[in-house]
């Protein structure tokens, strides 16, 4: 594993798909235990797309399984799809079949988006509230998650913030609806860039040959056009965690 650290940002690179799994269960489970050890709580919102779901699986396994603090664990979700819970394109539907359904969190511990509902500026609301009141933060204050964790979409996007999005220009609401037309699912339902900007920490899991040319440029100094180089975190960690495969065309001094 190659590790390259600057004041903001570390970067790891895994050799594999399988072992950046394994390094990213191992952060989690680490970036838990501090937490609760701190604050007596976990809070972490878990992303979506199929990258992440070889992590959650392996999460999921002994003994990375046993040693998550469960029981003072609270998860959300980046982003959502408009879809049913059940539904092949669900965010938290994934996460469920990799991970939350073989795992000792109560249920009322975890909070879904509701991608289902009829109307989506209500669905993005509820989910605002739902966030606030688990965390105990007032109306209008953002609330701070000790873990985000995000992938990247080809485009450069992250949740689902897509490039040209005015949600992209959001600086108060913490949820939004999002139209996405390129999207597979259009619909989408996304934590915004205040949230993810207050995290203590967001960790990236990019994963294959398709998303170096995207990699390189969101790490890029200045690399204000994609959406996902906009995430750095005001007071957090911010960490990259790459197979060598997305990790390709980045520079030497990215890659010691
Ligand atoms: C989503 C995700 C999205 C995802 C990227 C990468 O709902 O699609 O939250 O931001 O992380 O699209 O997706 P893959 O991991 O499938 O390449």
């Amino acid at each position: 594993m190659i590790v390259s650290m600057d004041a903001s940002l570390e970067i790891r690179i895994a050799d594999d798909p399988a072992s950046l799994a394994e390094i990213a269960a191992h952060e989690i489970v680490r970036v838990a235990r501090t937490a609760v050890a701190a604050r007596g709580r976990f809070t972490v919102a878990l992303a979506g797309g199929s990258t992440p779901r070889v992590t959650y699986r392996r999460l999921a396994q002994p003994p990375l399984a046993e040693q998550m603090p469960w029981d003072r664990t609270l998860v959300f979700f980046g982003d959502e799809r408009g879809v049913p819970p059940n539904h092949e394109d669900s965010n938290y539907g994934m996460a469920h079949t990799a991970l939350l359904a073989h795992v000792p969190i109560p249920p009322q511990r975890v909070f879904r988006i509701h991608g289902e509902g009829s109307d989506p500026d209500a669905v993005a609301a509820d989910y605002a509230r739902a966030l606030g009141e688990a965390l105990g933060v007032r109306r209008g204050e953002i609330p701070r998650l000790d873990l985000i964790l995000l992938g990247l979409g080809v485009d450069g996007h992250t949740a689902s913030l897509f490039p040209g999005s005015p949600v992209l220009k959001e600086t108060f609401r913490t949820v939004a609806a999002v139209h996405a037309a390129a999207a597979s699912v259009p619909q989408r339902f996304t934590l915004t860039y205040p949230v993810l900007n207050a995290a203590a920490c967001v960790i990236y899991i990019v994963s294959g040959a398709e998303k170096a040319k995207i990699v390189k440029a969101a790490l890029a100094d200045h690399a204000t056009a994609v959406p996902a180089a906009m995430v750095r975190p005001s007071e957090g960690r911010l960490l990259w965690m790459l197979d060598r495969a997305a990790a390709a065309s980045l520079p030497p001094r990215r890659t010691p």
